[in-house]
């Protein structure tokens, strides 16, 4: 059964153990993922992409047990290229599949465009320009 000991931002840690097997999936990450355990034991690890590998607030820092992880795939690879503080020990946590015990650190900060209203909300600053021009072109 394999403990996982996630460092939150404040320095607590929070220690939770899963058996193979026996997680609800959830449908965020990999199966078995720091995600998937996370959203199973209500670890609060940002997901904004849905746990699909298309940003970085997932990103972890493993402090012990790397040879108890899946190996990194190309795609999450590229994906971490762009996260904010990445060392050589920088995990996606909806990539990196668990196998036993590990502990993983949230980073000081993550780069979340959702959260901080930037651009990937898509649709709507254009939809409100739209709306704009068209009011500027009925009241001309
Ligand atoms: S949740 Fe977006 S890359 Fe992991």
């Amino acid at each position: 059964m394999p403990k996982v000991t996630f460092i939150l931002r404040d320095g607590s840690r929070r220690a939770v153990e899963f058996e193979h097997g026996k997680l609800e999936y959830l449908g965020h990450g990999l199966p078995e993922s720091f995600l998937d355990v996370a959203m199973n034991l209500d670890v609060p690890l940002e997901h904004a992409c849905g746990g699909s590998c298309a940003c970085t607030t997932c990103h972890l820092i493993i402090r012990e047990g790397m040879q108890n992880l899946s190996e990194m795939e190309d795609n999450e690879a590229d994906r971490l290229d762009t996260a904010w503080d990445l060392t050589t020990a920088s995990r996606l946590g909806c990539r990196a599949v668990i196998k036993g015990d590990v502990v993983a650190e949230f980073p000081l900060y993550t780069r979340n465009y959702v959260q901080e209203g930037g651009a990937i909300q898509l649709g709507k600053p254009d939809q409100v320009a739209a709306d704009d021009t068209r009011k500027a072109e009925v009241g001309s």
